[in-house]
């Protein structure tokens, strides 16, 4: 079946096309196409995002991301569709609180086009609830227009069937998925698709909300966690001594619980106590930092697998978008030959609507009788 997916929860606009097939025993996917836009810039400003002027900027966007997908995707069904004055008012209804998207719709005339799909999945939590709206109002406005059904994805379920799409190799049950992104650290064990059960989560800071807070720490652009991996990257490869010392916070509690806010505090001390650091001992702070992060992720996850073994760990979410913590992870397959590590691409790490399309199809699949409601979910959990 082929997904149109919509993805708005934090700072990324983005629409995809997939085709997906295999059902549950075998799922692929082919992308059919795929718009992004990235707010960065916008929030960079700011020094991190704001969930108003995330919402405007998603409304000013979806219309055209959608009109560029579907020219190159050349899924359209019929040249115009006839949409009488009730119809458009139901639309306009659903776009109520989208200031300018309803107005948008009907100028770039994107909607009267039709594409060939069979369903619209859309983000309808966890994230920021002003930037989800946008997404679910619109994709309540075309399933309207083009009497297509609309279901509501989790944004983390998305973020765990991103492997699949990024590449053609199966995953074998039980699955263990380290989710670390920017709101979430997460440990996840799956028997099935579409069945997952929560055996640890951060007490506190996600671990890309650390990498961003030491940034701004380091008076480092937004977002931060790309920026402290290069300075991190630079301290390795200029092999400094390593004179920064920072805790690896939990790492021998007998639970599979994570906390960040301690580290960050301890980057915080350091940086008060070494009033006048070069520019090598910042990178070597981050460096630490980095490092430390990276042992505390391993070793709960090797003290997962203790309590529930398996041979696949799945590690998605933005900070997996850091190459020293995809190499770390992968290093795994050769401490245990019998595991297969499981990442997406760097493409598919960060918020994406691929990945929503990709979970749509498993939930639609495993969940046939849900009704997702179509309501912001800001702390949505699973
Ligand atoms: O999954 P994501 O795109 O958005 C959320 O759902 O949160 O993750 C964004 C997070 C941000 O905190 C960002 O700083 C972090 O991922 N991140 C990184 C890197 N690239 C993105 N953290 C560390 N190293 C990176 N290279
Ligand atoms: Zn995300």
């Amino acid at each position: 079946m082929k997904i149109l997916s919509i993805e708005t929860s934090c700072d990324e606009t983005a629409i995809a096309v997939v085709e997906c097939e295999g059902g549950l025993s075998s799922p692929h996917f082919t992308i059919l196409g795929h718009e992004l836009f990235s707010q960065i810039d916008i929030h960079r400003e700011f020094g991190g995002v704001f969930p108003m002027v995330a919402k405007r900027e998603h409304a000013k966007k979806l219309p055209f991301l959608l009109q560029k997908l579907l020219n190159s995707t050349g899924i359209i069904e019929h040249a115009h569709i006839e949409i009488d004055d009730e119809k458009w008012k139901q639309v306009k209804d659903a776009l109520v609180r989208e200031e300018g998207l309803f107005e948008l719709l009907q100028e770039t005339g994107v909607a009267l086009r039709r594409p060939n799909i069979d369903l619209i999945n859309v983000t309808y939590g966890p994230g920021l609830e002003p930037a989800l709206w946008v997404g679910i109002s619109f994709a309540k406005a075309l399933g309207l227009l083009w009497d297509i059904p609309v279901r509501g994805v989790n944004h983390m379920e998305g973020h765990i069937v991103s492997v699949l799409a990024s590449s053609t190799d199966t995953v074998t049950f039980p699955t263990l998925s380290v989710l670390i992104s920017g709101g979430h650290t997460e440990l996840v064990y799956s028997q099935k698709w579409g069945d997952y059960k929560v055996i640890g989560r951060t007490r506190d800071d996600a671990v890309g909300e650390a990498f961003d807070k030491v940034a701004r720490m380091l008076q480092l652009p937004y977002p931060g966690g790309p920026e402290v991996s290069k300075l991190a990257q630079k301290a390795r490869l200029e092999e400094i001594s390593g004179k920064a010392h920072l805790p690896r916070p939990m790492l021998h509690s007998d639970n599979l619980d994570f906390s960040f806010s301690g580290l960050k505090t301890a980057v915080l001390y350091y940086l008060r106590d070494h009033a006048d650091m070069s520019d090598l001992d910042r990178a070597d702070l981050c460096r630490e930092f980095e490092d430390a992060v990276t042992e505390v992720l391993l070793h709960k996850t090797k003290q997962a697998l203790q309590e529930f073994p398996t041979n696949t760990i799945i590690v998605a979410g933005g900070v997996i978008a850091n190459t020293y913590i995809r190499e770390s992870f992968k290093k795994l397959e050769g401490e245990f030959p019998y595991i297969s590590v499981h990442i997406p691409d760097k493409l598919l790490a960060t918020d994406n609507a691929i990945m929503i399309a990709c979970a749509g199809y498993i939930d639609h699949l495993a969940h046939p009788e849900k009704q997702t409601e179509l309501i912001a979910k800001g702390n949505l959990t699973w």
